[in-house]
């Protein structure tokens, strides 16, 4: 059991993308926290957030991260944004990597609608900023490891492979 890598970062920080990359790369299977909270509930996250609030959503993370701790090895885990402030077990689950982005990158990167309707917190630039301000101490103090994420994929992946 275990064998496990744990993305951590911002929102748009590269999670998903990186996290698919790097499980076939290293032959591990990947899951992405937030469509295993879909799976589980039958909601997609912006509905959850819009019915039953943040504090469901949180819940329903740090119920997804005991799963995890008690279930999950060999896999590429990319956790949503909020759950390093709410989870206190991430390291248990595996290898914590943080995905460290400038807040120009992320905002560059939810510039696309699509990225935007998906991510309930990301629709005012002021808010996401005062979030991602307030955050990053915590994701560094989560971190295994720290990633330069601002880059090309192949540069992040092989940095994250190099070790
Ligand atoms: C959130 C990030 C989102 C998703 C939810 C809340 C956050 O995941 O879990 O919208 O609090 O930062 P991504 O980091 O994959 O966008």
């Amino acid at each position: 059991m275990r064998n496990n890598i744990v993305l951590i970062g911002f929102m748009a920080s590269g999670k998903t993308l990186i996290g698919r990359a790097l499980a076939r790369t290293t032959k591990r299977f990947f899951l992405d926290c937030d469509a295993l909270i879909e799976g589980y509930t039958g909601y997609q996250v912006a509905e959850i957030f819009e019915y039953q609030k943040e504090a469901r959503f949180r819940e329903l993370e740090r119920l997804t991260a005991h799963w995890l701790e008690r279930s999950v090895g060999n896999a590429v885990i990319a956790t949503g944004g909020g759950m390093p402030t709410t989870c206190d077990n991430l390291r248990r689950i595996g290898e914590t990597l943080y995905l460290e982005c400038t807040f120009e990158t992320v905002a560059n990167r939810l510039k696309n609608a699509i990225e935007r309707e998906k991510r309930p917190l990301a629709q005012s630039l002021e808010i996401l900023q005062k979030r991602f301000l307030e955050r990053e101490p915590i994701y560094k103090n989560a971190a295994d490891r720290i990633i330069d994420a601002n880059g090309s994929i192949e540069y992040i992946l092989g940095d994250i492979i190099a070790g």
